[in-house]
């Protein structure tokens, strides 16, 4: 009887929560329409920063601050990225591009972050605000929403955090853990693993957008179809017939497509719906960040050789 219970306690955690991707906004992809790739911009770690943007209370912004801090850090010792530009600044149309998601207040109009200072470079600013509402099922989403003029790689992204699944003053380790795994996962549709993005993809060498980066088969799924993810799959399942990997094609527009498809990729981190636990990070998405020609992983630069380029 208990067994039972339990099991449906995690089928419905399972099938009701989710950490979602938000669609990119029509702006933004014109923008990446009109984007004419530079690749000459030499590879260096990524540097980012959040910004807390409505008031939380202490207790749920210690909290924020401490997930976000660890997956910041995460991301900073693993990425590469190229940048064109020795600043950020947030323009009227960037924070008209967040109404609707996030609401930046008015004096982060103007705002400016150094790029070149030593101390607080920052090549990627995540506005990160909560909301708290139970009958939400969506644990927290993100989108990116302004991009680099010459790389396409997201500058601006926006988190929403569902408190209502976070209570800080109950949150147990194996909870925060899963917090954690979730503020990951949100981050990497802000880097840019997002289905809107996928035709986009190019060669980080000569800058070349893929062709047929995704397709579509019978049945509506997605199939992605860059060089490194089909050959990490090819590689994994062992069947060099494979020309396609299959995203998630359930939960609606803000999971089907920019996730893997959680019957294939079980508890790999970019799956579309809540797990208890055992994420794992996987070449698989490591490979899709590379494809997408804004990244590349910084212990295999360094071991051939690039870094100093
Ligand atoms: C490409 O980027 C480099 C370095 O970031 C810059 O010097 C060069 O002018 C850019 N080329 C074009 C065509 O914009
Ligand atoms: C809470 O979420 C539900 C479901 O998405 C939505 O209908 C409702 O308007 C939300 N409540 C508030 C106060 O935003
Ligand atoms: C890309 O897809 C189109 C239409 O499905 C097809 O005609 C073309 O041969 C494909 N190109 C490559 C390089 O696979």
């Amino acid at each position: 009887m208990l067994e039972k219970q339990l099991l449906f306690i995690l089928f419905i955690l399972q099938t009701t929560c989710s950490p979602s991707a938000r669609k990119l906004s029509e702006r933004t992809l014109r923008k990446l329409d009109s984007l004419s790739v530079n690749t000459s911009a030499p590879w260096e770690p990524l540097r980012v920063t959040f910004e807390y943007v409505n008031d939380p209370n202490t207790q749920t912004r210690t909290f924020l601050d401490s997930i976000f801090s660890i997956a910041g850090v995460y991301f900073q010792k693993h990425l590469l990225i190229r940048r064109s530009s020795s600043s950020l600044t947030v323009t009227e149309t960037i924070m008209s591009e967040f109404q609707g998601f996030i609401d930046l207040p008015s004096d982060m109009l103007s705002k400016t972050y150094d790029t070149d200072l030593v101390l607080i470079k920052c090549y990627q600013v995540f506005y990160v605000s909560t909301m708290n509402n139970d009958s939400d099922n969506t644990l927290a989403s993100c989108a990116p929403i302004d991009l680099d003029s010459s790389t396409g790689r997201p500058v601006f992204a926006g988190i929403l955090w569902n408190m209502a699944y976070s209570d800080p003053t109950t949150l147990t380790n194996v909870g925060f853990e899963a917090q954690l795994a979730t503020a990951v996962h949100e981050m990497l549709h802000g880097l840019g693993f997002v289905s809107d993005l996928f035709s986009k993809f190019y060669d980080s060498v000569d800058g070349t957008v893929y062709t047929n980066s995704s397709s579509t088969d019978a049945n509506s799924v997605i199939l992605l179809q860059t060089p490194r993810v089909v050959a990490q799959a090819q590689k994994h399942f062992a069947c060099s017939d494979i020309t396609g990997v299959p995203m998630e094609n359930e939960g609606g527009s803000g999971t089907a497509g920019s996730h893997w498809e959680r019957a294939l990729f079980y508890n790999e981190m970019m799956t579309g719906s809540d797990m208890v636990s055992s994420f794992a990070i996987t070449d698989f998405t490591l490979q899709l960040l590379q494809d997408s020609g804004q990244y590349i992983q910084q212990l295999q630069i360094l071991s051939i050789g690039l870094l100093h380029s």
